[in-house]
């Protein structure tokens, strides 16, 4: 299996509950490797880019006030198929289908509310951790 790089977001239900050292820990304790994160506000130019796929989705507005409602974490994870353990570390996007020692099950409040984002491919992983990080941030 190849080492690869996924993207993560702790969203702000989590950085609001202080959630953002307990999910780092669950993160390392499944092999995989912190190697960029920075704390921001996001924009709503930068939310609705971000969740464009989802525009005609009803959920949309909700969704892109609340990304924007307090500091969310954006993150490079690194290890071994790095994109489909996150996914499995994440647990279901409903937090009530999530799998226990999940980071949804431990910490999400709902299904919008549900702390973490993790790419879905890795072609979108490319594509969102270009969104926010430059090639210096991820060097090495
Ligand atoms: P995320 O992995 O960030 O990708 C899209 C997000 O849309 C998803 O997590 C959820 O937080 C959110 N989402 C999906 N379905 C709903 C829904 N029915 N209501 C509100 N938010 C939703």
């Amino acid at each position: 299996m190849a080492t690869e790089r996924t993207f993560s977001i702790i969203k702000p239900d989590a950085t609001e509950r202080n959630l953002t050292g307990k999910i780092n820990a669950m993160i390392e304790e499944a092999g995989l490797r912190i190697v960029a994160q920075r704390r921001i506000q996001m924009t709503d130019a930068q939310a609705k880019r971000f969740y464009d796929v989802h525009a005609e989705r009803p959920f949309y507005g909700e969704l892109v006030e609340f990304m924007t409602s307090a500091p969310v974490v954006v993150q490079v994870l690194e290890g071994e198929n790095a994109v489909a353990k996150y996914r499995e570390v994440m647990g279901a996007t409903n937090p009530a289908e999530a799998a226990e020692g999940t980071i949804r099950k431990e910490c999400a409040l709902s299904i919008g509310e549900n702390s973490v984002h993790g790419s879905d491919s890795l072609e979108n992983a490319k594509l969102e951790i270009g969104q926010f990080f430059s090639e210096a941030d991820i060097a090495g």
